[in-house]
This record gives structure tokens, sequence and C-alpha cells, in this order.
């Protein structure tokens, strides 16, 4: 069983849109966790995992587009981080598609732990350069 994640104001970039967003992220994460632990229907589990997928890469443009406003010195890193997650979870995905992987537990802990720790770490560190 994974453990369903919550929204913060520790994690909150002082940013409506941002954390907007972000709240929306842990909720699609849920869902994605509530139908692994349910395990009832894999068909289910692939769309709300796309569907974070989907939503995830609109969060990074339109952050990636306001670090760029505010002038972030750490941009590039930053966007590389989000470049590499994407890539890693884009392929996984045409896997699954191929049927040459299925989304199991191990992959959403990943993913889980990944998005917790880029929104509380790396995201963070640009709170303080939003205009
Ligand atoms: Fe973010
Ligand atoms: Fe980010």
């Amino acid at each position: 069983m994974i453990k369903n994640i919550a929204w913060s104001e520790a994690i909150s970039v002082n940013n409506k849109k941002i954390d907007d967003q972000h709240k929306h992220l842990i909720e699609l994460t849920n869902n994605l966790i509530d139908h692994s632990n349910e395990k009832a229907d894999s068909a289910l589990i692939s769309e709300s995992l796309d569907e974070l997928v989907k939503y995830t890469r609109t969060h990074f443009r339109d952050e990636e587009q306001l670090l760029e406003a505010c002038n972030y010195p750490k941009l590039n890193d930053h966007k590389e981080e989000h470049e590499l997650f994407i890539l890693k979870v884009s392929n996984f995905c045409m896997d699954v598609m191929d049927k040459k992987a299925t989304v199991t537990q191990e992959i959403i802990t990943f993913l889980v732990e990944w998005l917790l720790n880029h929104t509380s770490k790396d995201d963070l560190d640009y709170k303080h350069y939003l205009a």
C-alpha cells in the first residue's frame, strides 16, 4: 500500500498559480496511488498515470515560463531536472503501451517520491525569486 500525499503550507512558493498547480499534481498523484492500491483495473491505472504525466508537462512549462520571467539564476539546472523526469516517465509510459512493462507499485513509489522531493526542495529554492 502506498500512502496518499498531501499539500501543506510548508511547500508553498507564495504564488497562487503554482501552489494551485502543485495541489492539482498531488490530487492526480493520489488518484494514481488509489487506483494502484486497489489493483482492480490496470486500464484505470494507466489512465491515471497518463493524466498525471500530461499535467506534469503543463505544470513544468508554466513554471519554467514564470522562472524565466523572474530571471531565476538556476533555471537551466531546474529545467534539466524537469526534462530528465519527463524523459524517464515518457519512456516508461511507452513501454507500458507496448506491453513491455506494467505499472508496478515500485514505479509509482518512484514517481511519488520524485514529485514530493522536487516540490519540497527544488521548487522551494525559487520561492524568493518570484516577483
Ligand atoms: Fe513545480
Ligand atoms: Fe520544478
